[in-house]
């Protein structure tokens, strides 16, 4: 009986305690603290056909005059539909644009890039700088750029979208504007900043932004890496991260992309690390183990290694190379003192 007096008067405590918006740390039990970091994420691969299959689907069914974009977003089937994001940080979509349609000018406070899958001479104008858009160019619109897409080429535009969208959600700092106009006027293109990009970082003259990575050059990066005695990595093979060339450090403030290139039956080693990695197939095919799990890729799959996950990649051809196209969450865990590794 006195037990049960004591058991009512804690919950008795517990329900008083509520009504005045206070809760008792007791009710989390004595299990304490997890020992490493817990995620909802699940380890997850979404196939390039059910993604192309539902862009081309709402290339018939939806319009730019009804939809700010026409954007197909993967979900993790770890987190709930409120959240529905690739990753607790990182989101990740796809996003066709039909010839003759723009895509109208807008900023926001997510920052956001685009890897470019298919189509030619489209562009996406990010802050008065024309991108035209090739396969595996990277461009990108850093929180706040104005940016809008515009497809004045003959075939469709197809490219992959990264967002930091549920950091900035978490955060509860998202916010949107539209631009004035429909499109942004054009004040310069992508070929004039890199031009003067080597002679300003030379003489020391700052430029104010860098938006677009070409695909020629990144290739040509790749293959000098392959070349290089010594550069294979471990755990990522042939890896080329996309740095700010200004600043020196990441991609964005909130996002590291990066292209790793498999050779042909390479395997790597296993390990995992504290950032969460959104991977997508630029081309080849291979298989990523994650934990217990196996995971068969191809050309335009896209997939979620969450933090804390062991993992490592395999190239399943004996004859073409793999190439991985992927963003992560890490410079915001290294900002945090929260990054860390283990092998
Ligand atoms: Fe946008
Ligand atoms: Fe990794």
């Amino acid at each position: 009986m006195k037990q049960a007096a004591s058991v009512d008067s804690v919950s008795r405590l517990d329900r008083d305690m509520a009504e005045k918006n206070l809760s008792g740390y007791w009710r989390l039990g004595m299990e304490g603290l997890p020992p490493h970091p817990m995620t909802a994420v699940e380890p997850c691969l979404w196939k390039w056909t059910d993604v192309h299959d539902s862009l081309v689907r709402a290339g018939e069914v939806i319009s730019l005059e009804n939809s700010e974009r026409r954007v197909v977003r993967l979900v993790n089937p770890g987190l709930n539909q409120q959240q529905a994001f690739a990753t607790h940080t990182l989101q990740i979509s796809f996003q066709y644009v039909k010839p003759g349609e723009n895509a109208r000018a807008h900023r926001h406070t997510p920052a956001a890039l685009r890897f470019v899958l298919q189509g030619n001479g489209a562009y996406t104008t990010v802050n008065g700088q024309q991108c035209v858009m090739e396969p595996g160019d990277l461009i990108l619109t850093p929180k706040l750029t104005w940016h809008d897409h515009s497809n004045d080429s003959s075939e469709p535009m197809l490219w992959l979208d990264g967002l930091d969208f549920p950091l900035v959600q978490a955060l509860h700092q998202v916010m949107q504007e539209r631009y004035l106009d429909r499109r942004q006027p054009i004040e310069k293109s992508s070929e004039e900043v890199m031009d003067k990009l080597g002679t300003s970082l030379r003489h020391g003259v700052r430029l104010a932004d860098f938006f677009h990575y070409k695909w020629r050059d990144t290739k040509v990066a790749l293959h000098e890496l392959i070349k290089s005695p010594g550069a294979r990595d471990r755990f990522d093979g042939y890896l080329l991260e996309y740095r700010n060339p200004l600043s020196g450090g990441p991609t964005m403030t909130t996002i590291q992309c990066a292209v790793q290139l498999l050779p042909a039956n390479d395997e790597t080693e296993t390990h995992r690390h504290t950032s969460t990695v959104i991977y997508h197939v630029f081309r080849g095919t291979g298989t990523t183990e994650i934990g217990e799990r196996r995971f068969d890729w191809e050309q335009g799959d896209s997939f979620v290694v969450p933090l804390w996950h062991v993992h490592r990649h395999l190239n399943r051809s004996s004859s073409e190379d793999a190439i991985l196209f992927s963003m992560s969450d890490a410079p915001v865990l290294r900002a945090l003192d929260l990054y860390r590794e283990e092998f």
